[in-house]
């Protein structure tokens, strides 16, 4: 496995691949890597001879009050998984790599970037997608693996490349649960114990409104009652957003008829958890 920290031997590498007519997939990361993050790579191996990873914290997706700079790092950890898996490049640049001097483009993708996170955390999926934009075009891939966990980034990501026609076909992964339901999340690693006890109360409350909707509810207002009913008896864990939306676009659902999603954001303690699930009519 090669650890790749330029722009020029990343792209000169996946060009050498595409060349003898290798398919390269892709998966960009954050590291701090868990089962959740190794299950896209899997999904990546499946359609496509070449994995790369990349390991990049974007700092122009926190918020200023956020916690970029306690965001856990472990290249030499997350390497070590990663070639255990048959990854075959890791990229992981420098913060000057990905935004030289004079860099200046944004990319803003407007209605799927609004309400649910994009509401709470401005400017958050301008620099996802910005550094997406930026990573599709050093690694060429032809396929970009991205998880439902992040069901709304998933959705811009999906619009940015249909807008801008860029190559890679996105593919979704599922969300990687632990034993208990918590959705697996590299922030887990903050909660205290009692938080950590409390937390699956979101993917209870998650599962909850599954069985209403396949038992026929209609009604976003008695989905959302279904989880809070879950969720507001613990006493460390606060919600910050709980809607119904249209699993494409993002856009508040006022009937539940088709497939649809719920999407979450609940505090625990001071770490902020998100969750969703595909609710439908029928199992
Ligand atoms: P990060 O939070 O490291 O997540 C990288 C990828 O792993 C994302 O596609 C995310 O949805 C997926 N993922 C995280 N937890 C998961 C779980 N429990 N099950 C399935 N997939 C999971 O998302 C980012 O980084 C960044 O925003 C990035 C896209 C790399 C741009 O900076």
């Amino acid at each position: 496995m090669r650890v790749v920290r330029t722009e020029g031997e990343m792209t000169r590498l996946s060009l050498v691949w595409r060349d003898r007519g290798l398919r390269v997939g892709f998966v960009p990361t954050m590291g701090a890597l868990h089962a959740g993050h190794l299950s896209l790579v899997d999904a990546a191996r499946e359609t496509c001879d070449r994995v790369v990873v990349s390991i990049f914290v974007n700092p122009t997706q926190f918020g200023k009050n956020e916690d970029l700079s306690k965001y856990p790092r472990d290249l030499q950890g997350d390497c070590r998984l990663l070639e255990e898996r048959g990854v075959s490049a890791v990229f992981a640049p420098d913060n000057d790599v990905i935004y030289p001097e004079g860099f200046s483009t944004t990319v803003s993708v407007s209605g799927v970037s609004s309400g649910l996170c994009g509401e709470y955390r401005p400017g958050h999926f301008q620099g996802v997608a910005t550094v997406c934009a930026v990573l599709f075009g050093i690694v060429r891939p032809h396929a970009a693996v991205f998880g439902m966990k992040d069901a709304q980034q998933l959705a811009v990501i999906r619009r940015m490349v249909r807008d801008l026609r860029l190559e890679p076909e996105i593919i979704a992964a599922p969300i990687v649960r632990e034993h208990d339901g918590l959705a697996m999340s590299s922030r887990n690693a903050y909660l205290s114990p009692e938080e950590r006890r409390q937390a699956p109360a979101i993917s209870r409350g998650l599962n909850k409104v599954r069985m209403l909707r396949l038992n026929g509810e209609m009604d976003p207002a008695v989905l959302k009652a279904g989880f809070l009913s879950e969720v507001e008896p613990m006493n460390l864990l606060k919600v910050q957003y709980v809607e119904v939306v249209d699993h494409l676009t993002m856009a508040p659902l006022e009937k539940v008829t088709d497939k649809a999603l719920m999407a979450v954001a609940v505090y625990a303690g001071a770490t902020r958890l998100i969750d969703n699930i595909i609710i439908e009519p029928e199992a």
